[in-house]
């Protein structure tokens, strides 16, 4: 290739649904976007969540994390839609919401308490008493006491987003590296220029870190803010009928999908960048299943797999510019909660890359956070 075509406006450091979704927006808006790709699009953290859209579920308070999960989720709908449009790929956006189970002391004091929070905070969340919930949900575990309902609470199949994407990106124009790994970004003074690449050096006026749990590897700035946090998961043959909603536990959670399987989740395992499926990884999701749905313990195991949540020190994700080098954002450490956040994300960083600022407020996800005299290669 001629070093013009190796130029572009933006290159973006991994092609995970976060990096994806950010050069997708960015070549709409008429940007040169480069994707690097250390392997294939999208078959890291971003293939091996499980989709679920619910902050209700997942966050503990109101705060700056909660209001953008929220505001994410709700641009979920039309998300969907465009991809469709763009891509002819239905990403299985499903709206039946999520059951949160009470099926311990513990869990009736945890649920009781996020019913508090939820409710004076006016959110949509309901107390079901169990046979109403085993009415929604007969196959849940008879021993239930109690739920909470989720309605907007929703999921996709993050699989089927990740081919949507590689394939919106694409038609976008945006120029996708496969099999490249990013070694370092390239700086000149503080502005950035580019990248250096396992072949040879691609450049660009801005460059977005993406690069999920590796993405310390690059920004030495973040590299102690960020570790890998494995997940295990299975998906259990099943029909497509049996379940409708998403089952959330304190110990684990089933995800019904369309195509007769449901995925059982999750571990939560620091131990770095080690991908093995262990036999107590997968016991403890097999017990956690088996006590939300009986029924479990006599389906089939069709699959199992990890992969590793980019898990920063504060659990928030790290969204927004380098307080020293001109052109290099961060997009990054998004945790659990990543194919939630992808709309959003995509939205505000584009926005920052385009025009300085973005119509959400990311103060509390600045990477100026953290301790900031390492160089950022
Ligand atoms: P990734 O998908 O990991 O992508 C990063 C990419 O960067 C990879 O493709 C990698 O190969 C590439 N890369 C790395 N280094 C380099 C380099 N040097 N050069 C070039 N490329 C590089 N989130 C939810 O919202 N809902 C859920 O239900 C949910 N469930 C989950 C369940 C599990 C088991 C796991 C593991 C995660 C789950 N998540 C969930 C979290 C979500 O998957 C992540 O937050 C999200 O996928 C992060 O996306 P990403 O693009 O930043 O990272
Ligand atoms: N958000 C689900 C998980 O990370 O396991």
């Amino acid at each position: 290739m001629s070093q013009s075509q190796l130029q572009f406006d933006a290159a973006i450091i991994g092609g995970g649904i976060i990096g994806s979704s950010i050069a997708w927006r960015l070549a709409q808006a008429g940007m040169r976007a480069a994707v690097i790709e250390r392997g294939d699009i999208g078959r890291e953290a971003s293939w091996a969540a499980g989709g679920m859209l619910a902050p209700l579920a997942e966050a503990n308070k109101a705060d700056a994390f909660f209001a953008c999960a929220v505001a994410s989720r709700a641009m979920y709908a039309d998300f969907a839609r465009e991809l469709r449009k763009d891509t002819g790929i239905d990403i299985e956006y499903r709206t039946e919401g999520t059951l949160y189970l009470a099926l311990t002391d513990e869990d009736e004091e945890e649920l009781e308490q996020r019913w508090q929070w939820q409710h004076a905070a006016g959110l949509k969340v309901k107390k079901l008493k169990a046979d109403c919930a085993l009415k929604l949900e007969p196959a849940l575990n008879p021993k239930l006491r109690w739920a909470l309902q989720f309605p907007d609470d929703h999921q996709v199949n993050n699989r089927q987003l990740v081919a949507a994407l590689e394939v919106a990106t694409r038609k976008s124009g945006v120029e996708i590296f496969t099999q490249t790994e990013v070694k370092n970004v390239v700086i000149s003074g503080n502005q950035v220029t580019g990248v250096a690449t396992s072949r040879g050096e691609i450049k660009a006026n801005a460059v977005i870190i993406a690069a999920g749990s590796w993405s310390g590897l690059i920004a030495a700035k973040i590299k102690s803010h960020l570790e890998p946090v494995r997940g295990q998961m299975i998906a259990l043959e099943m029909a497509a009928t049996k379940l409708k909603h998403v089952i959330y536990s304190s110990r684990g959670y089933l995800i019904p999908r369309l195509s007769g399987v449901v995925i059982a989740g999750a571990t939560t395992e620091r131990v770095g960048y080690d991908k093995a499926v262990t036999a107590g990884g997968i016991s403890s999701i097999v017990e956690n299943a088996v006590e939300i749905m009986p029924e479990a313990k006599a389906l089939k195991i069709k699959e199992t797999w990890s992969g590793l949540r980019p898990g920063s020190s504060d659990e928030l994700p790290i969204l927004g510019n380098d307080p020293k080098i001109t052109g290099l954002v961060y997009a990054t450490g998004h945790y659990r909660n990543g194919i939630l956040l992808t709309p959003l994300t995509a939205q505000a960083i584009s926005q920052l890359v385009l025009r300085g600022a973005s119509e959400f407020n990311l103060q509390a996800f600045s990477p100026e956070r953290f301790a900031v005299n390492a160089t950022c290669a």
